[in-house]
């Protein structure tokens, strides 16, 4: 049948989608699937009303690819999607929820705030002790966070990232390893260990910059199993299934802690579920492949 990569969109993160869903759109193809590119949410929905598609590689960044509602659409219509379903999107698209879920399961997330309107800051930033991040809650790519580091750049910070979808939150600064663990299935793949070449992996680290390190497995056998099966549990308490990838710290004195689990990672030649994937002696084509054959029932 036909298969619809859904990329692009209408969000921050348009960008690095185009370039994941151009990726993925040249893997399918060499393997023989009869693949085409589709622009956004409202596009889709409306080829899948045509009856031009018969599944869908979602590679759709933030938005409306990742919270949800193309997952519902194409439910409704039955029309089998890659990666997690509604509920898994809805709720990772949200860090606050996404570390209330983990929290009330025990799982380790470094501690935050809620920054509603009104929400006093300083005391916010007081409790939780400099340096602090302040993020806007269903973001992706680093896209409005913020590093703040003392009182008076607080109040900038959160003038900035109130500028991007949903609710912003505080979260405290872990010191300490920044890990990634790609899930496909079943499985986790290695970690990998990201180290930035300026003080921390940000947009530009992330897409544009060659001097950020990668290493992978990130850790010790022993440590690689114990990443792993966290960054399973913390995908499963979420509601996650099909493929994603959970990102981790590892803070000096507390040990693991979750960030967050993204439902369409990146895809691009920067990325970091293909690096995982190649590890194991899984190319980028094989790779786009078992996404999509997860699909099959
Ligand atoms: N949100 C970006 C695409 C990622 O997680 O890779
Ligand atoms: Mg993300």
């Amino acid at each position: 049948g036909r298969v619809a990569v859904l990329l692009g969109g209408s969000g921050s993160e348009r960008e690095v989608s185009l370039q994941s869903g151009q990726g993925v759109l040249d893997a399918l193809r060499s393997r023989g699937v009869d693949a085409h590119a589709v622009d956004g949410v409202p596009a889709l929905a409306q080829a899948i009303l045509a009856g031009k598609f018969d599944r869908v590689f979602n590679i759709l960044h933030g938005g409306d690819g990742e919270n949800g509602v193309v997952q519902g659409l194409l439910e409704a219509f039955g029309i089998p999607c890659t990666g997690s379903g509604v509920l898994g999107s809805a709720l990772t698209m949200d860090k606050i929820r996404t570390k209330q879920v983990w929290m009330s399961e025990g799982l380790p997330t470094p501690r935050f705030a809620r920054l509603a309107p009104g929400a006093d800051l300083h005391a916010a930033a007081a409790s939780l002790g400099y340096p602090v991040f302040v993020k806007p809650s269903c973001e992706g790519s680093s896209v409005g966070v913020f590093r703040v580091i003392s009182e008076a750049d607080l109040q900038p910070a959160v003038e900035f990232a109130a500028g991007y979808a949903g609710e912003l939150l505080m979260e405290q600064m872990v010191r300490g390893d920044e890990l990634t663990v790609g899930i496909i299935g079943d499985i986790a793949l290695p970690s990998i260990r990201i180290v930035p070449a300026g003080e921390w992996y940000d947009y530009h680290a992330k897409y544009i910059a060659d001097d950020t390190q990668y290493l992978c497995p990130g850790m010790s056998p022993e440590d690689e199993a114990e990443v792993g099966a966290l960054a399973l549990a913390a995908f499963r308490a979420a509601g996650c299934s099909g493929w994603g990838r959970v990102d981790v710290m590892r803070d000096i004195e507390r040990g693991l802690q979750l960030i967050e689990v993204n439902t369409a990672p990146g895809m691009t030649s920067h990325s970091l579920v293909p690096k995982a994937a190649a590890q194991i002696g899984m190319d980028y084509a094989a790779l786009c492949w078992r996404v999509l054959e997860a699909t099959i029932p």
